[in-house]
This record gives C-alpha cells, structure tokens and sequence, in this order.
C-alpha cells in the first residue's frame, strides 16, 4: 500500500501520515519550513530510530540541537523529567520558533507534547509515533500531560502537532506485547465505529504478526475514526468520551494493580465488562464478540490479581460512599449496538461488581 494521510479537521487542521518507509524530510519540509528543533525521545527507541530521523531531517536543511533521551516506560512520565526537559531546551538555546519532534510511543508523545505545548507559551511539535498504540491513539488528538503521584494523566494541555508522521517500518523492532497493547485502542475504536471499520477487525490476526498491509489498514481506520470525533469535541465536551469505551472499569483494574497492569490489557478487561453491562442494559449480548476479538489480539480475557473492591474504590464505588452519601460514581460508555455507543450511562454498584467480577481471575 503506498503512503496515505488523513487529515484531522480542527481549526488548524494537521495531516497524519502514515506508510512503511516513509520519507520524513520531504513529508516534514511538505508542512513546515526547515528550523533549529530538538529530538525528543527514549532510551530504546532513540539507539534504535534517532540518528536516522536526524539524518533525514539535517539533509532536509533542519538544524538539530540535540537529542533528549528519557529512561522508557510510564515512570518517566512525571513533572520532574518535564521540568527537567525544560531547562535541557533552554540550555540548548531552541527558540520560540523551534520545533519538537517526538519519537517514540505514547509516553513520549505525551511528555514530549507537553513539553513543546509549554515550552515558550508553545512551539511547534511533530509527532513519530513508534509504537502501535501511538499510531492508533495517543499521537492524534492533541491530549498531552504527565501523571502526579495522586494519579495518572492529573497535568496537562490540549494541543494541537502540526505534523503525525507514523512509519510502519517503526513497528518491526515492537515487542509483541505492545502490538497486543495497541491492537486494544483499535479494537475499541473498531466497536465504537461499526461498519467497514468493524468488519476490518478480521485483520486484526495479521497485524499482529507484523503483516504491514494490514497494520497499515487498522492504523487508517483508526486514525480516521479517532480525528472524526475530535473535529466535532476537540476539547471533550461530550462525544470524545465515547473513546472512553473500556476505560473507566480499565483504569479501575490498572489502579487497582498499582500500575503493574499493561494498559491494553485493562482496557480490553475494561471492554468485556462493559459489554456485559450492556447487555443488562440493552438485553443485546456481544461479549462473544469482544472476547474473540481480545484472543485473536493476543490479549487475556481475564486480569490476575486485582482486588475488586479496590478496583471499585477507585470507581468511587466503595461501599463507605455509597452508602453515606448515595454517590452514584463514574457512569460508564455502553454498546446498544456494534457501532452504537451510548455515552453516560449509569450501573448499580452491584451490576458493576459482577461485571468486574467476572473478569477477575
Ligand atoms: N494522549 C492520548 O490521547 C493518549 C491516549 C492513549 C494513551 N496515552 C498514553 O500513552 C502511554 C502509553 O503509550 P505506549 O503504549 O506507546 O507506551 P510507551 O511509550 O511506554 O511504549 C511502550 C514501550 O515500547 C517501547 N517502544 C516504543 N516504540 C518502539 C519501537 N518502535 N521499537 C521498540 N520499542 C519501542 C518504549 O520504549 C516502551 O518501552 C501512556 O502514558 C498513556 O497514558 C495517551
Ligand atoms: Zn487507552
């Protein structure tokens, strides 16, 4: 399949291109005049990708200050390794006319987007997702930030790249967990959407292994799905939190297992209670077709080890609360249908804790 872009229609609008092999000092130089700008990455993906893009992007004309490396992993999401990314700008002398380009996965993106939103008032940011998960989410739609120890994505800004780039070729050096992981986001999206989308999650085996016609296809879809809800709630005023789908019983497990829980498989926990909740609700039954899916992906249909009641702890669903006060806590984004979402919609604390209940090994 040769090189496509999609374009995400907000007010300023940015293109997001995605192929295998992609020739990133044209398709840089297509968008934004060459500069001095800085590489920001992590300490696996930057060994394996960064003298490449710099490469490119020098031969391109850009100047490059420097590289900033952060350790991998969530961790490094945090207001010290902001802060500190800060101050590695300024000392590098990049000016308000200079650009950020974030290479890597949806660790990076986030802190380095926050970092290129902040930085000066804001400077430009281009976004390289490498891992699956980026592609399909986290790089397009402008959500940037870092967690507080209180919790997870507690600080940070909307902004909007002026530039996704996503080379499939990225995708080789993923460990498979992480393809699982991402193949999560477009299994969510692929269930949100319905339609042709829907139908393409037969794909979903072969991108798994690698296969980059197929991985090309979902990271499409998902893209043109993911930028039609944020051109009509870029700032989640109402439909964005259909995207939510699976999340708000997924955050529950990954706080309830301390963090120790890849995310991918919270939400796809996250997604087969929500369809049966659904299916108390709408009396429809599709947790046959989550859980087929969620296999195919590579993903458990069951978590291990989490606690229910701190999961519905954090749900604000612990009995204390409830019963003083009659908090209702967090409603939840259901399926009527493949398709079909149904945002804010309320569950007895006892619909709830069978639903955890039931993927809870
Ligand atoms: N902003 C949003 O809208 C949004 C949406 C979803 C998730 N997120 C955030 O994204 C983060 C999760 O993203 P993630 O799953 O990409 O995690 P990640 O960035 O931590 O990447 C996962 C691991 O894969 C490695 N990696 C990435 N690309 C690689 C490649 N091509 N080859 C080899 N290794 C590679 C990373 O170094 C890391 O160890 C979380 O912080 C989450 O909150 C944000
Ligand atoms: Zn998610």
């Amino acid at each position: 399949m040769p090189v496509e872009t999609v374009d995400v229609p907000v007010a300023r609008p940015y293109p997001v291109v995605v192929g295998p092999g992609l020739d990133l000092g044209r398709i840089v130089s297509e968008t934004l005049e060459p500069n001095l700008c800085a590489i920001f990455t992590d300490s696996t993906v930057g060994p394996l990708y960064a003298t490449r893009v710099q490469g490119a992007l020098e031969r391109a004309g850009w100047r490059v200050a420097g590289t900033i490396e952060v350790p991998p992993g969530e961790p490094s999401k945090s207001m010290e390794a902001y802060t500190d990314s800060l101050r590695r700008l300024a000392s590098m002398g990049l000016t308000r006319d200079g650009t950020i380009f974030a290479l890597g996965g949806g660790m990076v993106g986030d802190l380095g987007g926050f970092v290129a939103g902040t930085y000066m008032r804001g400077i430009d940011l281009v976004m390289l997702p490498t891992s699956l998960l980026a592609m399909v989410d986290s790089a397009v739609g402008g959500k940037v930030g870092v967690d507080l120890p209180e919790g997870k994505n507690l600080a940070g800004v909307f902004i909007r790249p002026r530039l996704v780039a996503a080379d499939l070729d990225w995708v080789a050096t993923l460990p498979e967990r992480e393809i699982s992981n991402g193949l999560a986001e477009t299994i969510k999206m692929g269930l949100l959407a319905g339609g042709e989308f829907f139908e393409d999650l037969a794909l979903i085996g072969a991108a798994r292994t690698g296969d980059i016609d197929a991985l090309q296809k979902l990271v499409l879809e998902s893209v043109r799905f993911k930028a039609s809800v944020v051109a009509e709630d870029e700032l989640e005023g109402g439909l964005r939190a259909i995207l939510n789908y699976g999340h708000t019983v997924g955050h529950a497990l990954e706080a309830a297992a301390d963090y120790n829980l890849p995310h991918g498989q919270a939400v796809a926990a996250g997604m087969i209670a929500a369809a049966n909740l659904s299916r108390e609700r709408f009396g429809n039954d599709l947790t046959g077709v989550h859980e087929d899916l969620i296999g195919t992906a590579g993903l458990p249909r069951r978590v291990p080890d989490v606690d229910i009641e701190r999961a519905l702890l954090a749900m604000g669903r612990d009995k204390k609360r409830s019963a003083a006060d009659g908090v209702a806590g967090q409603r939840f984004v259901l399926l009527e249908d493949i398709g079909r979402p149904v945002r804010n919609m309320p569950a007895s604390d006892e619909q709830v804790r069978e639903a955890i209940g039931a993927i809870v090994e």
